[in-house]
Protein backbone atom coordinates (compact mmCIF):
# COMPACT_ATOMS: atom_id res chain seq x y z
CA UNK A 1 0.00 0.00 0.00
CA UNK A 2 1.19 3.46 -0.20
CA UNK A 3 0.70 6.00 2.51
CA UNK A 4 -2.21 7.79 1.00
CA UNK A 5 -3.76 4.90 0.66
CA UNK A 6 -3.36 3.94 4.56
CA UNK A 7 -4.69 7.77 5.27
CA UNK A 8 -7.82 7.10 3.21
CA UNK A 9 -8.73 3.21 5.03
CA UNK A 10 -8.15 5.38 8.36
CA UNK A 11 -11.35 7.34 7.05
CA UNK A 12 -13.49 4.48 7.13
CA UNK A 13 -11.86 2.21 9.71
CA UNK A 14 -9.11 2.19 12.40
CA UNK A 15 -9.21 -1.59 12.52
CA UNK A 16 -5.81 -3.08 11.42
CA UNK A 17 -4.66 -7.29 11.56
CA UNK A 18 -1.32 -8.29 12.50
CA UNK A 19 -0.03 -11.27 11.90
CA UNK A 20 2.21 -13.19 14.53
CA UNK A 21 4.20 -16.46 14.22
CA UNK A 22 7.63 -17.99 14.64
CA UNK A 23 10.10 -19.47 12.76
CA UNK A 24 11.00 -22.54 14.97
CA UNK A 25 11.22 -26.16 13.92
CA UNK A 26 8.49 -28.59 13.49
CA UNK A 27 9.01 -31.86 13.37
CA UNK A 28 11.70 -33.97 10.59
CA UNK A 29 8.94 -32.84 8.14
CA UNK A 30 7.50 -29.61 8.83
CA UNK A 31 8.34 -26.19 7.59
CA UNK A 32 10.18 -24.18 9.73
CA UNK A 33 8.27 -21.47 9.20
CA UNK A 34 4.79 -22.83 9.37
CA UNK A 35 3.53 -20.75 12.28
CA UNK A 36 4.45 -17.52 10.72
CA UNK A 37 2.69 -18.80 6.89
CA UNK A 38 -0.48 -20.00 8.82
CA UNK A 39 -0.79 -16.87 10.60
CA UNK A 40 -0.27 -14.82 7.64
CA UNK A 41 -2.75 -16.74 5.68
CA UNK A 42 -5.59 -16.57 7.90
CA UNK A 43 -4.85 -12.90 8.59
CA UNK A 44 -5.09 -12.05 4.79
CA UNK A 45 -8.48 -14.18 4.35
CA UNK A 46 -10.09 -11.71 7.06
CA UNK A 47 -8.30 -9.07 5.36
CA UNK A 48 -9.84 -9.61 2.12
CA UNK A 49 -13.00 -10.86 3.42
CA UNK A 50 -13.84 -7.79 5.73
CA UNK A 51 -11.73 -5.26 3.89
CA UNK A 52 -9.24 -4.87 7.07
CA UNK A 53 -5.47 -3.90 6.27
CA UNK A 54 -3.06 -6.60 6.91
CA UNK A 55 -0.02 -5.34 8.44
CA UNK A 56 3.79 -6.81 8.20
CA UNK A 57 3.95 -10.21 9.44
CA UNK A 58 5.74 -10.74 13.11
CA UNK A 59 7.89 -13.35 11.32
CA UNK A 60 10.10 -14.64 14.78
CA UNK A 61 8.18 -15.10 17.69
CA UNK A 62 9.29 -16.47 21.34
CA UNK A 63 10.50 -19.51 20.90
CA UNK A 64 13.66 -19.88 22.84
CA UNK A 65 12.59 -24.17 23.93
CA UNK A 66 13.10 -24.43 20.24
CA UNK A 67 16.61 -23.30 19.65
CA UNK A 68 18.13 -26.81 19.98
CA UNK A 69 17.24 -27.37 16.50
CA UNK A 70 19.09 -26.07 13.49
CA UNK A 71 16.99 -23.20 11.75
CA UNK A 72 14.80 -22.00 15.06
CA UNK A 73 15.05 -18.44 15.60
CA UNK A 74 13.69 -16.69 18.68
CA UNK A 75 13.12 -13.40 20.42
CA UNK A 76 13.36 -13.06 24.23
CA UNK A 77 9.96 -12.65 25.94
CA UNK A 78 11.51 -9.11 26.68
CA UNK A 79 11.96 -8.63 23.14
CA UNK A 80 9.17 -9.71 21.95
CA UNK A 81 7.11 -6.76 24.17
CA UNK A 82 8.98 -4.51 22.78
CA UNK A 83 8.64 -5.23 19.65
CA UNK A 84 4.83 -5.39 19.72
CA UNK A 85 4.66 -2.61 21.67
CA UNK A 86 6.36 -0.30 18.80
CA UNK A 87 4.17 -1.95 15.98
CA UNK A 88 1.10 -0.53 18.24
CA UNK A 89 2.38 2.75 18.89
CA UNK A 90 3.80 3.79 15.45
CA UNK A 91 0.32 3.01 13.76
CA UNK A 92 -1.63 4.37 17.14
CA UNK A 93 0.46 7.65 16.48
CA UNK A 94 -2.11 7.59 13.17
CA UNK A 95 -5.00 6.55 14.76
CA UNK A 96 -5.10 3.30 14.83
CA UNK A 97 -7.01 2.06 17.43
CA UNK A 98 -7.60 -2.05 16.96
CA UNK A 99 -5.26 -4.26 16.84
CA UNK A 100 -6.06 -7.61 15.82
CA UNK A 101 -3.41 -9.99 16.26
CA UNK A 102 -3.66 -13.51 14.26
CA UNK A 103 -1.44 -15.67 16.38
CA UNK A 104 0.18 -19.28 14.90
CA UNK A 105 2.26 -20.11 17.92
CA UNK A 106 0.99 -21.02 21.58
CA UNK A 107 4.67 -20.15 23.11
CA UNK A 108 3.86 -16.38 22.08
CA UNK A 109 0.63 -16.39 23.96
CA UNK A 110 1.70 -15.46 27.51
CA UNK A 111 4.12 -12.83 25.52
CA UNK A 112 1.30 -11.44 23.99
CA UNK A 113 -0.75 -10.87 27.13
CA UNK A 114 2.62 -9.17 28.98
CA UNK A 115 2.60 -6.87 25.69
CA UNK A 116 -0.59 -5.68 25.44
CA UNK A 117 -0.57 -4.59 29.55
CA UNK A 118 2.47 -2.57 28.73
CA UNK A 119 0.95 -0.89 25.72
CA UNK A 120 -1.95 -0.38 28.38
CA UNK A 121 -0.12 1.09 30.63
CA UNK A 122 1.90 3.17 28.99
CA UNK A 123 -0.86 4.61 26.98
CA UNK A 124 -2.67 6.09 29.70
CA UNK A 125 0.65 8.64 29.88
CA UNK A 126 1.25 8.65 26.40
CA UNK A 127 0.99 12.62 25.05
CA UNK A 128 1.58 11.77 21.24
CA UNK A 129 -1.45 9.05 21.11
CA UNK A 130 -4.99 11.49 22.41
CA UNK A 131 -6.75 8.12 21.37
CA UNK A 132 -4.74 5.87 24.22
CA UNK A 133 -7.95 5.16 26.33
CA UNK A 134 -9.99 3.40 23.31
CA UNK A 135 -6.94 1.58 21.92
CA UNK A 136 -7.65 -2.11 22.18
CA UNK A 137 -5.49 -5.00 21.68
CA UNK A 138 -6.94 -8.40 20.63
CA UNK A 139 -5.40 -11.90 20.37
CA UNK A 140 -6.90 -14.43 17.78
CA UNK A 141 -5.04 -17.97 17.88
CA UNK A 142 -6.13 -19.58 14.52
CA UNK A 143 -5.71 -22.96 16.19
CA UNK A 144 -8.08 -22.29 18.57
CA UNK A 145 -10.63 -20.75 17.20
CA UNK A 146 -13.74 -23.38 17.74
CA UNK A 147 -13.74 -24.84 14.41
CA UNK A 148 -10.53 -25.41 13.74
CA UNK A 149 -9.90 -27.13 17.25
CA UNK A 150 -13.43 -29.28 16.09
CA UNK A 151 -11.97 -30.25 12.71
CA UNK A 152 -8.20 -31.35 14.38
CA UNK A 153 -10.43 -33.23 16.71
CA UNK A 154 -12.34 -34.96 13.96
CA UNK A 155 -9.60 -35.31 11.97
CA UNK A 156 -7.00 -36.41 13.83
CA UNK A 157 -8.35 -37.18 17.55
CA UNK A 158 -5.36 -37.50 19.89
CA UNK A 159 -2.77 -37.79 17.01
CA UNK A 160 -3.21 -33.84 16.71
CA UNK A 161 -0.57 -33.69 19.62
CA UNK A 162 0.48 -30.48 20.42
CA UNK A 163 3.78 -29.18 18.43
CA UNK A 164 4.21 -29.73 14.38
CA UNK A 165 0.67 -30.87 14.37
CA UNK A 166 -0.89 -32.34 11.22
CA UNK A 167 -3.67 -29.17 11.50
CA UNK A 168 -1.10 -26.13 10.83
CA UNK A 169 1.08 -28.79 8.56
CA UNK A 170 -2.10 -29.06 6.61
CA UNK A 171 -2.76 -25.54 6.32
CA UNK A 172 1.17 -24.73 5.44
CA UNK A 173 0.39 -27.11 3.01
CA UNK A 174 -2.87 -25.31 1.79
CA UNK A 175 -0.53 -22.62 1.25
CA UNK A 176 2.81 -24.35 0.20
CA UNK A 177 1.76 -27.02 -1.48
CA UNK A 178 5.90 -27.67 -2.38
CA UNK A 179 6.11 -28.22 1.24
CA UNK A 180 4.68 -31.49 1.26
CA UNK A 181 6.60 -34.09 3.05
CA UNK A 182 6.10 -37.33 4.31
CA UNK A 183 8.46 -40.25 6.36
CA UNK A 184 8.09 -42.71 8.55
CA UNK A 185 7.80 -41.79 12.54
CA UNK A 186 7.95 -43.66 15.48
CA UNK A 187 4.63 -43.06 17.21
CA UNK A 188 6.13 -43.77 20.83
CA UNK A 189 8.78 -40.80 20.10
CA UNK A 190 7.73 -37.22 21.91
CA UNK A 191 4.72 -38.13 23.90
CA UNK A 192 2.58 -35.11 25.44
CA UNK A 193 2.76 -34.20 28.31
CA UNK A 194 6.15 -32.69 29.92
CA UNK A 195 6.42 -29.41 31.09
CA UNK A 196 8.54 -26.80 28.97
CA UNK A 197 12.10 -25.65 30.35
CA UNK A 198 15.52 -25.32 28.35
CA UNK A 199 16.00 -26.14 25.32
CA UNK A 200 18.13 -28.70 25.66
CA UNK A 201 15.65 -30.45 27.80
CA UNK A 202 12.85 -29.72 25.10
CA UNK A 203 15.08 -31.85 22.48
CA UNK A 204 15.98 -34.41 25.11
CA UNK A 205 11.99 -35.35 25.31
CA UNK A 206 11.11 -34.50 22.67
CA UNK A 207 14.00 -35.62 20.19
CA UNK A 208 12.58 -35.31 16.27
CA UNK A 209 10.38 -31.84 17.51
CA UNK A 210 7.07 -33.29 18.04
CA UNK A 211 5.14 -33.49 20.61
CA UNK A 212 2.54 -36.41 20.28
CA UNK A 213 1.55 -35.41 16.43
CA UNK A 214 1.35 -37.30 13.37
CA UNK A 215 2.52 -34.74 10.97
CA UNK A 216 1.66 -37.47 8.43
CA UNK A 217 -1.48 -37.19 8.63
CA UNK A 218 -1.34 -33.56 6.85
CA UNK A 219 -2.80 -32.89 3.43
CA UNK A 220 -3.17 -29.66 1.12
CA UNK A 221 -6.74 -30.51 1.15
CA UNK A 222 -7.25 -30.52 4.85
CA UNK A 223 -5.66 -27.71 5.01
CA UNK A 224 -7.79 -26.01 2.71
CA UNK A 225 -10.72 -27.06 5.25
CA UNK A 226 -8.63 -25.66 8.69
CA UNK A 227 -8.38 -22.23 6.45
CA UNK A 228 -11.64 -22.23 5.89
CA UNK A 229 -13.07 -22.60 9.16
CA UNK A 230 -10.48 -20.26 10.66
CA UNK A 231 -11.16 -17.22 8.69
CA UNK A 232 -14.80 -17.72 9.12
CA UNK A 233 -14.57 -17.75 12.88
CA UNK A 234 -11.93 -15.05 13.27
CA UNK A 235 -13.70 -12.83 10.48
CA UNK A 236 -16.25 -12.80 13.08
CA UNK A 237 -14.44 -12.15 15.42
CA UNK A 238 -12.39 -9.33 13.95
CA UNK A 239 -16.00 -7.90 13.31
CA UNK A 240 -17.08 -7.72 16.75
CA UNK A 241 -13.71 -6.13 17.81
CA UNK A 242 -13.85 -3.32 15.84
CA UNK A 243 -17.18 -3.02 16.63
CA UNK A 244 -17.36 -3.48 20.03
CA UNK A 245 -17.92 -0.59 22.50
CA UNK A 246 -14.62 0.59 24.86
CA UNK A 247 -16.13 -0.92 28.41
CA UNK A 248 -16.67 -4.39 26.62
CA UNK A 249 -13.69 -5.07 24.07
CA UNK A 250 -11.38 -5.51 27.16
CA UNK A 251 -13.35 -8.48 28.12
CA UNK A 252 -13.92 -9.94 24.63
CA UNK A 253 -9.96 -9.32 24.14
CA UNK A 254 -9.61 -11.76 27.77
CA UNK A 255 -12.17 -13.92 26.35
CA UNK A 256 -10.09 -15.24 23.40
CA UNK A 257 -7.41 -17.31 25.14
CA UNK A 258 -9.75 -19.53 26.65
CA UNK A 259 -12.22 -19.99 24.76
CA UNK A 260 -12.80 -23.20 22.50
CA UNK A 261 -11.53 -25.51 25.42
CA UNK A 262 -10.01 -23.77 28.87
CA UNK A 263 -7.48 -26.91 28.93
CA UNK A 264 -6.09 -26.58 25.63
CA UNK A 265 -2.76 -25.28 25.91
CA UNK A 266 -1.06 -26.01 23.14
CA UNK A 267 2.50 -25.58 22.10
CA UNK A 268 1.40 -25.06 17.90
NI1 LIG B 1 3.51 -24.32 15.13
Amino acid sequence: MTWPAVEAYLERSTGIIIPIGSTEQHGPTGAIGTDAICAEAVAKGIGEQEGAIVGPTINVGMALHHLDFPGSISLRPTTLIAVVRDYVFSLAKHGFDRFFFVNGHGGNMATLKAAFQEIYGELSYHPAVPQGDSLRCYLANWFMSPQAYKLAKEKFGDAEGGHATPSEVSLTQFVYPETVKRQAMDPEVGPRGHRIYSAADFRAHYPDGRMGSDPNLASPELGKLFYEVAVEDLRESYRKFINMPVESTAEEAEASLTTSNGSKVLAQ
